[in-house]
Formats: structure tokens, C-alpha cells, sequence
């Protein structure tokens, strides 16, 4: 852990505040990365960058509500105009939320933040990515997104059927993978790979605000039985910074090894639809 592998690399870490952000962040920050933390709350950036500085890492921290597009433009422009690249891009903040509620880009919640601001950061990074020598899109997903039986192209917003927490957010970690796989065939021949992951069932803040059978199982059985935030954190550190890894790219990790993510992930219509549906609904026109 104290091998300075990546010393001087610029790696930007989002939902660094709590969690498998958090572990990630302090981790690479140890291997020598200068660490941008980019998360919500402004005092827990500055707390986490802070620490990091005392334990001998550098970091430098952007507080944005990720789920708001001005925000994450905003934190992208901060972050261009700091740094000339950007080694390593740790997608990672996510939540998932017990009532539908609207962002305000007037998309649902879970999907505004798990997926649009994945897809959006990584496309205004995009320049500094590929400034890198040899740079890294880490996409952390969710084995929830087997759940997935078939993508209601009709109504990602959930505006004519029943709001399901679960739903919302297997749906938003299977458009992880999905991203990531339509990224991949857009960065050939570019030094750049991106490779998702499922950190496991991992005991942080996730989950937590939910009530009913699925927050107390969050609270009681997550929390007893499920990984440390270090464990939990140990695929998206070795996606970072391990050589073996370099020119792996459109993988889906778990436990440090690739895997197959589920069947209807690898649909390349469904992929190429999701991609303009996320590019029209980020304003891109890509
Ligand atoms: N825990 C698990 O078992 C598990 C399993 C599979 C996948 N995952 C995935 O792992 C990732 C990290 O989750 P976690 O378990 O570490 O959860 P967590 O402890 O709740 O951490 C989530 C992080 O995202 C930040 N965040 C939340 N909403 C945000 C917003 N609107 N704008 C910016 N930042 C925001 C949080 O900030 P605050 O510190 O201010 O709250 C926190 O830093 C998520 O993508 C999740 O889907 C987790």
C-alpha cells in the first residue's frame, strides 16, 4: 500500500466523502496520487483533503451535487483548468432514494446521479484523459444490475409506473456497464481504457436513508455481515493503479477479476440507444 505507484498521477474521485469513495480516495492518495475529491458536501471535502494532506497525500477537493448537470459542469471546469490531464477517473458517487424524486434537471433522481453524471464528467474530462500517457475510466456499478430484465426505454423517469427504489437503482448500475461498454468502442485507439466493477456488498452510508425491509436490512444485516469500506474498495484501487490491468478496457470486475455482467448489458442496440438518450438528456452532442 505504501508503494509510490502512482506518484504524480492526477486522479479524480467522486463520492470521496464517506464509503467505498472514501477508502479509494485515502488509498490512492497513499500510492502518491494527487487526489481531487469531488462530492457533495464542502465541510466532509475539506475534512477528507485535510486528512489526506496530514497522512502526506496531496489532495485538492470541488464540492458539487452531482446530480445537478451545472454542478458537474462546474466541477469539470474547475478541474480542467487546474490540470493539464487526468490519470485516473473514479466514477463512484451514487445513492439510492426510497421516494422518486426529480433533479434539477428534471430527471429522476437515482438516474440523474448514478448515470447522468457518469456519463456527463467522463465527457468533459474526456480532453484531459487523453492528454494522460495513459489514462483510466473506472465505473463503479453493482451486481444489482442483474436484476435488470428489460430497459423501459419508454419511461426511465418513471412517470407512468409505480416507483421502485430498487428498481430505479438496478436500472441506473446496469446503465453503468452499458456506458462503459459503448465508451470503450469510442476511445479505440486512444491511450485511454474504462472498465466497470461491483465492489461487493460493502457496509457504508449506502443504503442507510432507506425505511421499510430494505433500509433495516441495510442497517442491521449489510452492516454485520458485508465488506469494510477497504475491502469494498479494493477492486476500484486495483483498476487504478495495477500494470496488469493497463490495457484492459470494457470489463466488468468483482473481486479484482473480470466476470460477465449480465446478459441484456452486452445488447449493442440497447447500448447505442442508452448512449443517445444520455447524450441528448447531458446536452452533448456526441
Ligand atoms: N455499499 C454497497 O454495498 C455497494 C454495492 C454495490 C455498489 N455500490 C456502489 O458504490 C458506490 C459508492 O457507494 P457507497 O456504498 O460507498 O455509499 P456511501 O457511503 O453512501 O457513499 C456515497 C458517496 O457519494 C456521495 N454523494 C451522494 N450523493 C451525492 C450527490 N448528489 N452529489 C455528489 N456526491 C454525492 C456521498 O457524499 P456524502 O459523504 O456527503 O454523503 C458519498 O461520498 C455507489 O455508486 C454505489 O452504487 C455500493
Amino acid at each position: 500500500m505504501n508503494q509510490k505507484t502512482l506518484d504524480g498521477a492526477i486522479v479524480v474521485v467522486t463520492g470521496a466523502t464517506s464509503g467505498i469513495g472514501r477508502a479509494t480516495a485515502e488509498a490512492l492518495a497513499g500510492k502518491g496520487a494527487h487526489v481531487v475529491i469531488v462530492s457533495r458536501d464542502a465541510s466532509r471535502c475539506a475534512e477528507l483533503a485535510e486528512h489526506i494532506a496530514r497522512t502526506g497525500g496531496v489532495a485538492t477537493f470541488f464540492a458539487a451535487d452531482l446530480s445537478n448537470q451545472r454542478e458537474v459542469r462546474a466541477a469539470a471546469e474547475f478541474i480542467c483548468a487546474r490540470f493539464p490531464r487526468v490519470d485516473v477517473l473514479v466514477n463512484n458517487a451514487g445513492a439510492i432514494f426510497e421516494k422518486r424524486l426529480v433533479s434539477a434537471d428534471g430527471f429522476e433522481m437515482t438516474w440523474a446521479l448514478n448515470h447522468l453524471s457518469y456519463f456527463l464528467l467522463t465527457h468533459l474530462l474526456l480532453d484531459a484523459l487523453k492528454a494522460a500517457p495513459a489514462a483510466r475510466i473506472i465505473n463503479v456499478s453493482s451486481d444489482a444490475h442483474f436484476a435488470v430484465r428489460h430497459i423501459p426505454f419508454d419511461d426511465l423517469n418513471f412517470e407512468r409506473r409505480p416507483y421502485r427504489a430498487f428498481g430505479a437503482y438496478s436500472l441506473s448500475k446496469l446503465a453503468n456497464v452499458m456506458f462503459t461498454y459503448a465508451l470503450v468502442r469510442r476511445l479505440e485507439g486512444t491511450r485511454v481504457t474504462a472498465n466497470a466493477l461491483h465492489p461487493g456488498a460493502v457496509a457504508t452510508n449506502f443504503g442507510r436513508n432507506l425505511g421499510g425491509l430494505l433500509g433495516w436490512a441495510f442497517r442491521t444485516l449489510v452492516a454485520r455481515f458485508a465488506l469494510t469500506p477497504q475491502q469494498g474498495a479494493q477492486t476500484s484501487i486495483y483498476l487504478a493503479t495495477t500494470p496488469e490491468v493497463a490495457r484492459q478496457s470494457g470489463l466488468y470486475f468483482d473481486r479484482c477479476r473480470p466476470k460477465r455482467s449480465s446478459p441484456l448489458s452486452y445488447d449493442r442496440d440497447a447500448q447505442e440507444r442508452l448512449w443517445a438518450i444520455s447524450a441528448a438528456q447531458t446536452g452533448l452532442a456526441i
